[in-house]
């Protein structure tokens, strides 16, 4: 008797030991961080913080707002990839770390989605605060991960493009770090 149970005991132990570590997650991560910022959010963001704001030039200053509904919609989806691409950099394969790339990454979730509904909203004045938190999130994020801004993207002088009042005039592009 005994005996039996320690044989089941021992049987037992060895398919416990065997059982197969969990499959990975199926992501084919095909572009790296700095693809993804540059040809994903970086884009998107664009796109979002062009959408609400004002605009002087020789001949005043002017107010501008997504109007139709095709504006809106495209609005709507550049908060939709900016929330998404949280996700795609919480992937194995492009987290730098466990722990606070984790957590800067949900936080542009989080931003992200706040962008989004404010433009499902068409609230002119939340996308334009949106717009600015998303902002803060990849600023804080480049204050931990630093950006290294290619030398013709410092070369180039703001001084030729109008001024531009947005969560976010010229992030990049301009003669500084990225945000
Ligand atoms: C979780 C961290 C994180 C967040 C959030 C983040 N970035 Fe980045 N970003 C990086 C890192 C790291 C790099 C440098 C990548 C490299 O050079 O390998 C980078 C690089 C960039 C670059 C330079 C790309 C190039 O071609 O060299 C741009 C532009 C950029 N980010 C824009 C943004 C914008 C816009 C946002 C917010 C909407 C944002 N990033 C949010 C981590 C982040």
């Amino acid at each position: 008797m005994i005996v039996r149970f320690a044989i089941v005991a021992v049987l037992l132990g060895t398919i416990a030991c065997e059982k197969p570590a969990p499959a990975p997650p199926p992501f084919q991560p095909g572009a790296t961080v700095k693809q993804v910022m540059a040809e994903v959010l970086e884009p998107a963001a664009d796109t979002y913080w062009d959408a609400v704001g004002s605009v002087s030039d020789k001949d005043g200053t002017h107010e501008h707002a997504p109007s139709t509904d095709e504006e809106w919609a495209a609005i709507r989806r550049a908060g939709t990839v900016i929330m998404e691409s949280g996700n795609l950099l919480m992937m194995p394969g492009r987290a730098r770390d466990n722990d606070k790339w984790m957590a800067l990454a949900k936080d542009l979730v989080a931003t992200g989605r706040k962008a989004r509904e404010a433009a499902e909203a068409r609230d002119k004045q939340k996308v334009f605060d949106a717009g600015a938190e998303v902002y803060q999130s990849c600023t804080n994020c480049h204050a931990v991960y630093p950006v290294t801004v290619p030398a013709e993207a410092a070369a180039a002088s703001p001084a030729a493009s109008p001024a531009v009042s947005s969560p976010a005039p010229a992030p990049v592009r301009a003669s500084k770090p990225a945000p």
